[in-house]
């Protein structure tokens, strides 16, 4: 594994940890992060060992403050576009079409890009001090990596059409409730509860999880039939090493090994 600037790699068994590490910036997302996320992510959907990643912030008090504002408060209009459409190719619909899973533990502030980095992520966890907000309207701009398009699959219109409009912050109890959090931990049990969620997925098939990975994100993908995804992932699955191991241990009452 190479080493990074921004990031740290932890790996256990089959599951890895990437932990955004700026503390000093709330772990802001600045193009280097951005980069290498990108490379992070690549080198481990590449390493056969690695079945799940867990995406987190360093120290307690954020996941990621948002894009780093520095950085392109000096933009113009096509700086701008090239800013949003670089960073949903390169790390945001990346992380949401790797066919490995990566659940999003958020520790404290997810705002602007560290929500929406947050959002691309498979599904989420939130410690009980998290706070989450798309406040990009607060600074004249909207949300750029994906906000306005996964905040609406997550939550409904009317809630992120609020939440975008007065650049709010939600607790992480009301997170759960609109559904864009799965469950709600204690800080220090953040990073053991993903891993036992991480762990379970690790029994299953990773073929068969990236298929999932394929047909569910067909259903929010305009002009694709997800019911044709759906067939052609069940289909491919019948040609695998994989479901011919997993309906043999049925049949013969052993567990998988997959
Ligand atoms: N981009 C760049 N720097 C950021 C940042 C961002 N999105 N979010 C925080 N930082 C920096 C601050 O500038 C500060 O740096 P400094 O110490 O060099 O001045 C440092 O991180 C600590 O943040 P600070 O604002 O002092 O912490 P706080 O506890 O007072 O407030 C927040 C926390 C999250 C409420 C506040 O940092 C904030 O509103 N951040 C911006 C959130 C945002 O609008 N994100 C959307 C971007 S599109």
């Amino acid at each position: 594994m190479m080493s990074f600037n921004n990031i740290l790699i932890e790996k256990n068994n089959n599951i890895a940890r990437i932990i955004i590490n700026r503390p000093k910036k709330l772990n802001a997302l600045n193009k280097e992060t951005i980069d290498e996320l990108h490379e992070a992510i690549s080198e481990l959907e590449s390493d056969e060992q690695i079945r799940v990643i867990i995406l987190t912030g360093s120290g307690d008090k954020a996941f990621v403050a948002g894009a780093d504002i520095s950085e392109f408060a000096g933009f113009d209009i096509s700086q701008g576009a090239e800013l949003s459409r670089k960073g949903q190719n390169n790390l945001f619909n990346f992380i949401e079409n790797l066919s490995t899973p990566v659940i999003a533990a958020i520790n404290g502030f997810a705002l602007g890009g560290g929500l929406e980095l947050a959002m691309a992520c498979h599904f989420r966890v939130a410690s009980d001090n998290a706070k989450m907000g798309l406040p990009e309207v607060s600074l004249g701009v909207i949300p750029g990596y994906g906000g306005t398009q996964r905040l609406p699959q997550l939550v409904g219109k009317g809630r992120a059409m609020e939440m975008i409009m007065t650049a709010g912050m939600i607790t992480a109890d009301d997170a759960k409730n609109h559904g864009l959090v799965n469950h709600v931990v204690v800080q220090e049990e953040l990073i053991s509860f993903c891993e036992e969620i991480a762990q379970k997925i690790t029994f299953n098939s990773g073929m068969a999880i990236g298929a999932v990975i394929k047909a569910v994100n067909a259903n929010f993908n305009s002009g694709i039939n997800g019911y044709d995804v759906e067939i052609e992932q069940f289909g491919n699955c019948f040609g695998t090493a994989d479901f011919e191991e997993g309906t043999s241990a049925f049949l013969e009452k052993r567990r998988p090994k997959f």
